[in-house]
């Protein structure tokens, strides 16, 4: 695998791009910039100003958020670079968040059978988990990510300056990616980021950028010692098993959550459950607890509630011969993937979650 991780501290982080993407691997090669509205209005004149080699690159706006990973924006962008003269030598420069990167991702895969692409995140939840791992996909109807490939991109490049646009809604949705990735890998900057979180009155923007690295780092070696997503990568999924369900709940009740804050909720649940069925320290759950409490507005299910989220929950494509696997904690650091939990300990779960 040929993936690269450029992660530049200041504004020359740009510069070392441009230098890479000068490099004899691109040579005569075209450039193609993704963006979508706002990437386009934040991010993209810094882009252009530091890479010089992008200077004449055509780009192409795409649809806001999910609207973006569709199969009619997939073939649009597909004609669009046919019609540009695009060839096999081309590449895509995805500039934007998760959505960005997975339609870009998307399309470079099926481009002339594959082409190569750069993401470039301008999100936390994109540079801390979307644009790493070559994982692509678009939506059918309403459900998510259902049709995809692993395509690898050539290069991640983290601009953390990007983030300083972000609205704190997005921030907050990343911060649960990233309490999820650090409580899966290291107990002391896990309980730095609880701590900061407790100090500041908002999200505290400097410690989060302090441990982007460290969980670009953690998601990157996760994938590459698993780059088909069949074994360890699997740990990844820690708060996403209850956490899509609720997720899909919320947004047919008319309440839709962030992704990020319905996984928050989804930890909680798989925290209390790792203490009841592994034995991890109750206190953990505690404490995450009042953290999310302060971000997130956690609803209190009804036995109703709890039934069309098992619902849900069944559906889910990472279960085996009818049974609800999750990832486990024995302890921080300490995940356990394909945990076998039964009906109604995801009813019992759902009823305590909204209570303190
Ligand atoms: N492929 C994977 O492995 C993977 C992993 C996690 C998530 N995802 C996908 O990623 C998507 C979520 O990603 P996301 O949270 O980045 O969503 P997003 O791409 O929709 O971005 C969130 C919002 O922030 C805006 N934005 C982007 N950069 C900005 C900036 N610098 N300043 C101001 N606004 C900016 C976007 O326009 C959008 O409105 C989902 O579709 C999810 O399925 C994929
Ligand atoms: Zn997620």
């Amino acid at each position: 695998m040929k993936q690269r991780i450029i992660i530049p501290t200041s504004v020359s982080s740009l510069s070392s791009l441009n230098r890479w993407l000068k490099g004899n691997r691109y040579k005569d090669a075209r450039f193609f910039i993704l963006v979508d509205e706002n990437s386009y209005a934040n991010c993209l004149s810094e882009l252009v100003s530091h890479c010089s080699v992008l200077q004449d690159a055509e780009f192409f706006e795409v649809p806001v958020s999910e609207n973006a990973k569709t199969l009619e924006v997939a073939y649009q962008l597909w004609a669009a670079l046919l019609e540009s003269g695009a060839d096999r030598n081309s590449v895509i420069i995805n500039l934007g968040g998760g959505c960005v990167s997975d339609i870009g991702g998307f399309v470079a895969a099926g481009f002339k059978r594959g082409i190569r692409y750069v993401n470039i995140p301008t999100t936390l939840v994109g540079m801390i988990d979307a644009a790493i791992g070559g994982k692509t996909a678009i939506n059918i109807e309403n459900t998510k990510n259902q049709v995809g490939f692993i395509h690898h991109p050539d290069a991640i490049c983290i601009n953390l300056a990007f983030l300083d646009t972000l609205p704190e809604f997005e921030m907050v949705s990343g911060l649960f990616e990233m309490a999820k990735t650090l409580i899966l890998c290291d107990t002391e900057a896990y309980k730095r980021l609880l701590s900061s979180l407790d100090e500041s009155r908002g999200v505290p923007i400097d410690t989060i950028k302090q441990m982007v690295r460290q969980c670009v780092d953690f998601k990157s070696a996760v994938t590459i010692s698993d780059p088909q997503d069949r074994s360890v990568r699997k740990i990844l999924n820690f708060g996403h098993t209850f956490g899509h369900a609720i997720e899909s709940f919320m947004k047919e009740s008319g309440t839709p959550l962030s992704h990020g804050a319905a996984v928050g909720i989804g930890m909680k649940c798989e925290l209390y459950l790792s203490a009841k069925k592994l034995g991890m320290s109750e206190k953990i759950t505690e404490l995450f607890s009042n953290l999310l409490t302060r971000f997130v507005a956690v609803p209190k299910f009804s036995l109703k509630d709890a039934e069309k989220i098992l619902s849900y929950m069944q559906q889910d494509k990472k279960n085996r011969d009818n049974l609800i696997l999750c990832v486990l904690l024995q302890d921080i650091g300490v995940p356990v993937i394909d945990v076998a939990i039964n009906e109604n300990e995801v009813r019992d779960t759902l009823l305590l979650v909204g209570k303190g």
